[in-house]
């Protein structure tokens, strides 16, 4: 493997460093160019561009290869907890028995939230949307516990937020139909809190479905990280300013927000609900979106990694079948989806742009039958990927030279002009 690139600009012929990752991939280091050339790089979404290295997750997009720390994504689905996958991402591993059990009980020691922040959900608006909520809340954690100096410090407020996170999601859930809100309860575990302070009244009576539970857990693990994607650039991003753990992930979670990013979960239910409002006349959806003349796309399709297939959706494409059969939930939506992927998979519009099933596609399909409304599923999926920022936060923040992110542009608006007096305009 060459060690260099060259370029060849004007008048100068320059040698690039090469870096190559621990699975072959090739970086051409340009952090130098601009010293040496007075010439910067253009790419606008940043396609192709690697912003950092990074040690946490590995994606062959084009083998359709998701690994956590080296673990695959399938057999952490099937096998892992979602506090386990939490600790790999976090601290690099997975926990022994002993660090599960502490890890697991400071998760459920650290679920309350102050009582204070409590006044904050009176002053929403009943219809405001929970990721609102979540995102605002997040960031206000870090009026209640400013201290991020020490490792020791950090490490608690990284407790305190993957633990405080279910119950404001809950929180924003409960205020949105107007119910109280439920008190964790320290002899449930993680995935059981969430749930009883979701749909628990009384919390006291309500029983996990393990359905549910099982379903929640794979759910929350497929979604725990996925490299450089928007949000977790979000949070990179704004971390790289030396702004706080709550500050930085409550900007991840606004990202995630996006339709186009982790938003497509609730956009693809109402896209089905439309189409079966439309008397399931999916092709005409397929037809829609090959349209020059309309800028509607098909939600849950299209990937900017993945050129096969993502197995995350693979995944829940089998479990959505299992889940919803186990719950004795008929959802015509769910036969209204796997129709529409037949349909588009076999349409050379999409076999040509490699166009398939991504994560949020078939999420939201469980989301549903779980119970969880719509405009929660974001929130759901903030849940998930909440472990996976926090590990970049701290790995970007543990990283040596770590600078502030500042990228450069091309200025292509007016050259220098003079002052014109208001009577002379
Ligand atoms: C997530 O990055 C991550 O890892 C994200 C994520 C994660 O875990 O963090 O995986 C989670 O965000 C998944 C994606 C969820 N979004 C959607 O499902 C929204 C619908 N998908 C598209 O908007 C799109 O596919 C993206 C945003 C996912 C990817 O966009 P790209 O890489 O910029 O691709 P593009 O828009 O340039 O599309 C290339 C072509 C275009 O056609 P042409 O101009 O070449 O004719 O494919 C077309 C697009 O019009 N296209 C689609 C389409 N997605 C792309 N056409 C119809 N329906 C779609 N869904």
């Amino acid at each position: 493997m060459t060690k260099t690139a060259k370029l060849s600009l004007n008048d100068q012929n320059i040698d690039l460093p090469v870096i190559v990752g621990s699975e072959g991939e090739v970086g051409i280091d340009i952090s130098k160019l601009r010293g040496q050339t007075g010439a910067i790089t253009l790419d606008p979404s940043f396609a192709n561009s690697g912003a950092c290295e990074s040690a946490i997750t590995y994606i062959n997009g084009e083998k359709g290869i998701l690994r956590y720390r080296g673990y695959d994504i399938a057999d952490l689905a099937e096998h892992a907890s979602f506090p386990e996958v939490c600790h790999l991402l976090i601290y690099g591993r997975l926990p022994t028995r002993p660090e599960r059990e502490d890890f697991r009980g400071r998760l459920t020691r650290h679920s309350l939230v102050h009582e204070d922040m409590k006044k904050f959900f009176e002053g929403f608006p009943p219809t405001t949307h929970p990721m609102v909520v979540l995102s605002s809340m997040i960031a206000s954690l870090s009026a209640f516990y400013p201290g991020d100096d020490t490792a020791e410090e950090i490490d608690l407020n990284i407790i305190r937020l993957l633990s405080k996170a279910k119950t404001l999601a809950s929180y924003s859930y409960k205020k949105s139909i107007g119910q109280p809100f439920m008190y964790p309860q320290n002899d449930r575990t993680y995935l059981e809190n969430f749930l009883m302070m979701m749909f628990g009244v009384p919390a006291e009576k309500y029983e996990v479905n393990q359905v549910v539970r099982h379903a929640l857990n794979k759910l929350l693990i497929l979604h725990a990280d996925h490299e450089q994607n928007c949000s977790t650039t979000a949070v990179r991003v704004v971390g790289s300013g030396g702004a706080n753990l709550f500050a930085s992930i409550s900007a991840g979670v606004s990202a995630l927000w996006g339709p186009l990013h982790g938003g497509a979960n609730q956009a693809v239910i109402e896209m089905l609900e439309m189409i079966q409002a439309d008397g399931a006349n999916y092709q005409k959806y397929v037809d829609l979106t090959k349209s020059k003349d309309s800028d509607f796309k098909l939600m849950g399709f299209g990937h900017r990694v993945y050129k096969n297939f993502d197995p995350r959706a693979r995944i829940l494409k089998e479990a959505s079948d299992n889940v919803l059969a186990s719950l004795g939930v008929d959802d015509p939506l769910l036969e209204i989806a796997q129709r529409l992927e037949e349909v588009a998979l076999a349409d050379s519009y999409f076999v040509e742009r490699k166009l398939y099933p991504n994560i949020d596609f078939y999420s939201g399909i469980i989301y549903r039958a779980m119970g969880i409304p719509t405009d929660m599923f974001t929130v759901m999926f903030a849940l998930g990927r909440l472990p996976g920022w926090i590990a970049h936060w701290l790995e970007q923040r543990n990283a040596p030279g770590t600078r502030i992110n500042r990228p450069r542009q091309i200025y292509t608006g007016e050259t220098a002009r003079p002052w014109v007096k208001l009577d002379n305009r």
